[in-house]
C-alpha cells in the first residue's frame, strides 16, 4: 500500500497575509481579514494554507526579519486570533502551515540586541568575526548578500569604536544565526513545539539550504571560474543533521509536514527529502520554466526524478511572493530555456507585455500544475489571474532588495499587491485605504466577486480543477505521451493532460473534462491552452 499522507497530493494555498485581506481597516492585511475570507478558500477547495511570516517583526523584509517567534505582529493580530484562525480553518477541513525563518533573526531580536551590547553568550549565537586588513576594515570573507553588497556589516561597539563584523546573507537587518551553537537548535525546536501545540500542521522552512556554514567561514570560490555553484554558506552537508532533529519533533505530533525552500536541484535536493528529514521541498526548476513544452517537460522530469530517488512526492509551484507573477512572465515572448536574469525583468520596457496572452497561458499552466502528481502550491491571486504590477512607482516600493541593489533591480513588490475582492476602484474591497502597497487602476475585472458568478472566469477554472483533481487525479504516476512539437501531454491513469504551448491549434484525442479556453471547439486544443481529457478505448 502506498503512503496516502495528505501532504503527498495536497493543494496548498499561499497566503501572503499582508496582502490577503484587511480586517482592521489600516490598509494592511491581517488575521481578521484572513478569517473573514476563509470561505473563499473553502470554495476554492484547497487542502491547506501556508501563511507567510506573521510574527512580531520590524518588517525590514516583510516579516522575514523576526523579532519574536512566539508573538504575532500587532499589525496582523494576536496569538489568540491566530488560534481562532487555526480552529476555524480546521473546521473547514483546511490545514494551516506556517513559515519558519531559522537562518536569521531580526536585528531587533533580543538575542541580537544583547549581542550588540556585548553579551558573549548572545554573540556566540550569531556569526561575528574580526575584519580583515590592517585595522579590520575589510569584511571577514568575500560572501555576498542575496540582496546585493557584502554579506557583512561592521558594528560599532558600546565605546563608539568600530568593532567586529556580523554575517547577513540577506539584509543587514537580518543577522545570520550560528547553527553550530546548540542553543540555536534548542531554541528552534522549542519554537516548532510552541506552534505545533497550537495545532499548526506544518512549516515552510525559509532558506532551508543556508543554515549550516562551512567551518572557518572560508572565501567562496570565484563564481566567474564557472562550474557548478559551490559556496561555503549554502547547501552544506551539516544542514541535514538540523532537519533530522526537526523531523523527530514533527513526528512526535504525527501527520505534520515540512516544506523546504531550498534552491538546489537534482540529487542535492533529494538529500533534504530523505525519509528521516523533510517531507517535501519546492521544485524551483519548474517555477523557473518558460512556457515552452520542452523546457517544462525537462523541469517536470527533473523534479520527479529527484523526488523519486528518496520516495518523496514532487512539490509544484509556479508563482510565489519572490518572483514575477506567471501571468506576466508568460506575457512576453518565451525563451527556449528557463528564465534567467531577474525573471527577465531586463526585457521590461523593451517588449510590451501582452496580458491577454499571458492570462491564456497562465490558465493553461493552472491545468498543468494541478494535473501533476504530488503537492501543488498556489500563490494568492493566481486563482484570479492577477498579473504583476510592473508599473508600481519606485517610491512606493518597499522591498529591501530595491534599496540594497540601489534601484538596479525592480524587486518583488509587484507580485505582493493587496488582492482585489470587489468593487471597481482601489482598494477593491481589500479593506482600508491607502493600502500598504498601491493597487493599480483597472483591476476591477480581476476582482473575486466578479469572477465568482462567471462560468468562464479564472476563479471558476481553478475551482473546477481543484475539485476534479481531488476526485479523479488519484494516480500517483505520470506517463509521457507522444504529442506534436510544442505540445506537452501525459497520462495520469485514465486521464490525460494536454498543454499546447504553440500558437496553433492541435487535435485532441479524447473527451474533454476541463479546458482552459472556454471558446475551444470540440476535439480541438487551441494554441496557448490546456485540457484534461479522458480517452476511451485507448
Ligand atoms: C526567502 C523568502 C524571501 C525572503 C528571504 C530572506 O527567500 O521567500 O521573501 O526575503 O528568504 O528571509
Amino acid at each position: 500500500m502506498t503512503d496516502t499522507s495528505w501532504w503527498r497530493r495536497a493543494v496548498v494555498y499561499q497566503v501572503y497575509i499582508r496582502s490577503f485581506a484587511d480586517g482592521s481597516g489600516d490598509g494592511i492585511g491581517d488575521i481578521a481579514g484572513l478569517r473573514s475570507r476563509l470561505g473563499h478558500l473553502r470554495d476554492l477547495g484547497v487542502d491547506a494554507i501556508w501563511i507567510n511570516p506573521w510574527y512580531a517583526s520590524p518588517q525590514a523584509d516583510a516579516g522575514y526579519d523576526v523579532a519574536d517567534y512566539r508573538a504575532i505582529d500587532p499589525a496582523y493580530g494576536t496569538v489568540a486570533e491566530a488560534c481562532w484562525l487555526i480552529e476555524e480553518a480546521h473546521a473547514l477541513g483546511i490545514r494551516v502551515v506556517l513559515d519558519i525563518v531559522p537562518n536569521h533573526t531580526s536585528a531587533e531580536h533580543p538575542w541580537f540586541q544583547s549581542a550588540l551590547a556585548g553579551d558573549p553568550e548572545a554573540r556566540a549565537r550569531y556569526l561575528f568575526r574580526p575584519g580583515r586588513g590592517e585595522h579590520g576594515e575589510l569584511p571577514p570573507n568575500n560572501w555576498r548578500s542575496v540582496f546585493g553588497g557584502p554579506a557583512w556589516t561592521r558594528v560599532v561597539v558600546p565605546d563608539g569604536t568600530a568593532g567586529e563584523w556580523y554575517c547577513h546573507l540577506f539584509a543587514p537587518a537580518q543577522p545570520d544565526l550560528d547553527w553550530s551553537n546548540p542553543e540555536v537548535a534548542a531554541e528552534f525546536e522549542d519554537i516548532l513545539r510552541f506552534w505545533f501545540d497550537k495545532g499548526v500542521d506544518g512549516f515552510r522552512i525559509d532558506v532551508a539550504n543556508a543554515l549550516a556554514k562551512a567551518p572557518g567561514l572560508p572565501d567562496a570560490p570565484d563564481a566567474a571560474a564557472g562550474g557548478p555553484f559551490v559556496h561555503p554558506a549554502w547547501d552544506q552537508d551539516a544542514v541535514h543533521d538540523i532537519f533530522r532533529g526537526w523531523r523527530k519533533v514533527a513526528d512526535e505530533y504525527g501527520d505534520r509536514v515540512f516544506v523546504a525552500e531550498a534552491w538546489v536541484e537534482g540529487e542535492r535536493l533529494a538529500r533534504y527529502l530523505r525519509p528521516d528529514e523533510l517531507h517535501t521541498a519546492f521544485g524551483f526548476a519548474f517555477l523557473g520554466s518558460s512556457f515552452v513544452a520542452s523546457v517544462l517537460e525537462e523541469s517536470i522530469q527533473g523534479e520527479l526524478d529527484s523526488a523519486r530517488l528518496v520516495g518523496a512526492p514532487a512539490t509544484w509551484v509556479i508563482s510565489n511572493h519572490d518572483v514575477v507573477r506567471h501571468a506576466t512572465r508568460f506575457a512576453r515572448s518565451q525563451p527556449d530555456h528557463p528564465f534567467t536574469s531577474h525573471w527577465d525583468q531586463d526585457r521590461w520596457g523593451a517588449e510590451e507585455p501582452d496580458l491577454a496572452l499571458g492570462l491564456r497561458r497562465a490558465r493553461a499552466a493552472a491545468l498543468l500544475t494541478l494535473g501533476l502528481p504530488g503537492t501543488t502550491y498556489l500563490y494568492q491571486g493566481e486563482e484570479l489571474g492577477l498579473p504583476e504590477f510592473e508599473d508600481m512607482p519606485v517610491e512606493a516600493r518597499q522591498d529591501p532588495q530595491v534599496i540594497q541593489a540601489a534601484g538596479k533591480v525592480i524587486g518583488r513588490d509587484g507580485c505582493r499587491v493587496p488582492l482585489p475582492w470587489s468593487g471597481s476602484t482601489p482598494p477593491y474591497g481589500f479593506g482600508g485605504a491607502p493600502t500598504w502597497l498601491p493597487q493599480p487602476e483597472g483591476w476591477a475585472s480581476y476582482a473575486a466577486d466578479v469572477q465568482e458568478t462567471d462560468p468562464d472566469s479564472t476563479l471558476t477554472l481553478y475551482r473546477r480543477a481543484v475539485e476534479l483533481r481531488a476526485k479523479l487525479l488519484l494516480h500517483d504516476d505520470l506517463a509521457w505521451l507522444s504529442a506534436p512539437d510544442g505540445v506537452l501531454a501525459f497520462a495520469r491513469g485514465d486521464l490525460q493532460v494536454w498543454v499546447n504551448t504553440t500558437g496553433d491549434p492541435v487535435a485532441l484525442p479524447g473527451t474533454l473534462l476541463l479546458g482552459s479556453d472556454p471558446g475551444a471547439e470540440p476535439g480541438v486544443l487551441p494554441g496557448d491552452a490546456a485540457a484534461w481529457i479522458v480517452v476511451t478505448g485507448a
